[in-house]
């Protein structure tokens, strides 16, 4: 079999489509290595002494694990000074971060979750990265937040690395979804999955049912319905997974199907939903709607969210297209 690596699948895709100009396709290829460097300090553990939480918390008021700020710093400095960008937003920074003075600057915007999946650090279980990018507005000079709030609609790309017994490599740029996997001895990425499609129906639903007593309504209703199996109203039996990192769940929904839900609950107005829109939404939904699914907040389309605040939260349910029709339909009843 004639081995792609992520490079000549960068090149041949602007060669052919006109989709991945130089900057970009530097910009993807350093975020790769990232991923690389990160993979490399996930699979040592104990053994790097990267496990286990520090005092700090992010801007969230969640606890930050050594591996949340390790990931964080990797991206961070592989990205500053290579001229592509001009600032980079993260879940674990409570500001943006433009490109130092020393350095040339970019027309792309960089935003990452840097360590999706937190809790599953300590056990060995499958955790990412995601990342989305925007275009810098005209004539921006310093860049600010305000620069960030654009709709999700307006990525250029979009991409998550798992970190499971492979560490692959998922990538959006607006034609398809491809998945790349490591070679670990090699240290390259290599064209694995072309083309990557959900299909429109599934049996498969993942939610944190711990929260059930929390939901609204609508929520409620759809997952009674999947859980009263073939003889409730959907007349078929649901099987449920949830892994805890998104990463690890849409990567199973991209391969065999599924619907991932992450509702706003009635526990705390003040925060709609756990998951962010610019780190986790966004990224996920271009990734999700380019394999041919659907992504909502809902109501309407997560891509279509005027974004108001960087850490800005917001419902999800994605996935499968007819299942997410059907929870977003009793949203509106
Ligand atoms: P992060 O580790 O970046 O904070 O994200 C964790 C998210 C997401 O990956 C996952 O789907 C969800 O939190 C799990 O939440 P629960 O612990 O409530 O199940
Ligand atoms: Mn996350
Ligand atoms: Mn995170």
């Amino acid at each position: 079999m004639k081995r792609i690596s992520l490079t000549q699948y960068l090149v041949e895709e602007q060669r052919l489509h006109n989709t991945i100009p130089a900057e970009l396709r530097l910009l993807i290829e350093v975020v790769a290595r990232s991923c690389k460097t990160i993979a490399h300090s996930v699979g040592k553990g104990a053994l790097g002494d990267v496990l286990g939480a520090l005092e700090s918390e992010n801007v969230q008021g969640e606890v930050q694990k050594k591996l949340d700020v390790i990931s964080n710093e990797i991206l961070l400095e592989a990205n500053e000074w290579g001229g592509h960008l001009a600032a980079m937003a993260s879940e674990e920074m409570e500001s943006i971060h433009p490109i130092p003075n020393r350095y040339p600057k970019g027309e792309y915007m960089l935003l990452f979750d840097p360590l999706d999946g937190s809790s599953n650090i300590d056990v060995n279980v499958s955790i990412g990265t995601i990342f989305s990018v925007l275009k810098a507005p005209e004539g921006m000079g310093q860049p600010t937040e305000a620069d960030f709030m654009q709709a999700g609609s307006k990525q250029v790309a979009a991409g998550y690395a798992v970190y499971g017994p492979q560490t692959m490599l998922v990538l959006t740029t607006g034609r398809g979804v491809n998945c790349f996997t490591l070679d670990r001895e090699m240290g390259s990425w290599v064209l694995t999955q072309r083309d990557m499609q959900i299909p429109a129906k599934t049996k498969e639903f993942a939610i944190n049912m711990s929260n059930a007593r929390h939901w609204h309504a609508p929520v409620k209703r759809y997952i009674d319905e999947l859980l009263a199996g073939d003889s409730g109203p959907r007349g078929t039996n649901f099987n449920m997974r949830w892994v805890a990192s998104m990463v690890a769940d849409v990567h199973r929904i991209l391969n065999r199907g599924g619907i991932f839900m992450y509702p706003a609950d009635m526990r705390d107005t003040s925060m709609p939903g756990k998951l962010r829109l610019m780190y986790e939404a966004n990224p996920m939904a271009f990734i999700v709607e380019q394999a041919g699914g659907a992504a909502t907040d809902g109501k309407q389309r997560i891509m279509d969210i005027e974004p108001h605040k960087l850490h800005q939260r917001v419902p999800v349910f994605l996935g499968s297209r007819d299942e997410v029709a059907v929870v977003t339909s009793y949203h509106h009843e």
